[in-house]
């Protein structure tokens, strides 16, 4: 690849197409759920903070590299580090890129399945008339049948796996752009809903009034780790849709309004699921099965619940897809840069990450005990340790290859902004975002 790249047309295309890739599981599945095990208000708190610190300063930084190397990831961190006379091992740091997102795909993929069962179930009208409790029993009931998980974890990866080899991925996108507001509204929707039950007054005190003796390196961590994983940074995945980017289009601009989308989709969703919980007596530290559990009761108290319900679990898996498509386009792009071709690679992946979703998949059946490292099952495992440890230190290193190793003019061409916009970006850069993330991971880790 060179500079003869296509790039979008437009800037809304370019933040949309970014948008796609940062709206997915992380803001309606995972945000309540580990927002719920990590004590509400204290760490919405501290998540905000690190997407204002860390994750949108980061972003920049990656999107920046992308769009100076105007190359795969590999590639641009290589040439780039070439032109700054720097060690050309730079370009590792794309394969640690690759690996990150090969772990969180396989995962990504198996809980996407889980949104695929639902959308049938919701089609089917079968969760009308049940209650919390048996809605939940149903859920647990389906993830202790390894088979049936199979079953639409290879449906979803199929699914996007054929796109992505297909290289139709942009048709998807406008696709799910189109759709986006309709998710958008049928979150707004649910959360005027959510005004009028009783959980709501709960559900806004427990999500807005912090209580810092929760607080501790670890949730510091898990604050930290999931602004990384809801923006998509940190992988060089957004690297890859920088080298795309349009001529005179300002990065920060950009990158802030993909942030307020994105953290806007996750407080929608955050009110709607914590008024069920708090309306129903629920516990918010349930864990992954929460949405899965929330919502089809909050839906089924609508009218035309069960339509709504189908349309909501389409739409979030349309979201889902295009990010699993953008977690999947680095590692057939290194693939595809060691030679192979762009279907032969999109088999390779496909088939590696269907592998390890497997043990995601028996996690909660046959190996649900088998605890390889730290006493987490393989899910706990690929659901916090590329989360929490490798996208901060991918996005560390990227922020240190933008910020320090890469000559001034260069970065700065690549932010499209003014000097001063541009040793703004550069002091908060060095001397906020890349100390902050090494204190949180050694104070986690340590
Ligand atoms: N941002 C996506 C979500 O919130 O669901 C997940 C994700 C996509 C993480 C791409 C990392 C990535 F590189």
């Amino acid at each position: 690849m060179n500079a003869t790249l296509e790039r979008w047309t437009t800037r809304r295309a370019f933040i949309l197409a970014v948008t796609g890739a940062a709206v997915g599981l992380g803001n309606i599945w995972r945000f309540p759920y580990i927002t719920g095990e990590n004590g509400g208000a204290a760490f919405l708190v501290l998540y905000i903070a690190f997407v204002l610190l860390l994750g949108l300063p980061v972003m920049m930084a990656e999107i920046l590299v992308g769009r100076a190397g105007r190359r795969a990831p590999m590639q641009s961190l290589g040439y780039l580090a070439g032109q700054a006379g720097a060690s050309r091992h730079w370009r590792w740091l794309g394969l640690f890129g690759a690996f990150t997102v090969f772990c969180i795909l396989s995962f990504y993929s198996v809980v996407s399945g889980w949104s695929i069962e639902f959308l049938i179930t919701a089609v089917n009208g079968d969760f009308v008339g049940r209650s919390a409790a048996e809605i939940g029993a149903g859920f647990d009931a389906f993830l202790a049948d390894p088979r049936r998980l199979t079953f639409n974890h290879t449906l979803f990866l199929v699914m996007t796996m054929t796109v992505v080899a297909a290289g139709v991925a942009k048709g998807l996108e406008r696709l799910n752009n189109l759709l986006m507001p309709l998710l958008y509204l049928l979150l707004v929707l649910l959360a005027i809903y959510a005004a009028t039950t009783d959980g709501f007054v709960p559900a806004l005190a427990w999500l807005f009034k912090p209580d810092l003796s929760v607080i501790t390196p670890l949730v510091v961590m898990h604050a930290m780790g999931h602004a990384f994983f809801t923006l998509a940074v940190g992988a060089c995945a957004l690297m890859a849709y920088g080298a795309y980017m349009p001529e005179h289009q300002s990065l920060p601009r950009a990158a802030g309004a993909v942030a307020v989308l994105d953290v806007s989709v996750a407080l929608l969703a955050g009110i709607a699921i914590f008024s069920v919980v708090f309306s129903q007596g629920m516990d918010p530290g349930e864990g992954p099965g929460l949405m899965f559990v929330t919502l089809p009761v909050a839906f089924a108290e609508l009218p035309w619940g069960a339509l709504w319900l189908s349309i909501f679990f389409l739409l979030l898996l349309l979201a889902t897809w295009t990010s699993s498509i953008n977690l999947a386009e680095p590692m057939v792009a290194t693939l595809q840069g060691l030679g192979l071709g762009r279907g032969k690679a999109s088999a390779v992946v496909g088939i590696a990450v269907w592998l390890l979703g497997l043990l995601s998949v028996l996690s909660f059946s046959n190996l649900a005990e088998w605890r390889p490292l730290f006493g987490m099952n393989v899910f706990e495992l690929v659901t916090t340790i590329p989360t929490e440890v490798f996208l901060p230190v991918g996005g560390l290193l990227i922020a240190c290859f933008a910020a320090w190793v890469m000559p001034q003019q260069e970065s700065r061409a690549a932010l499209g902004v003014s000097e001063s916009g541009f040793l703004l970006w550069r002091t908060v850069v060095r001397w906020i975002s890349i100390p902050l993330a090494a204190v949180v991971l050694a104070a986690g880790l340590l």
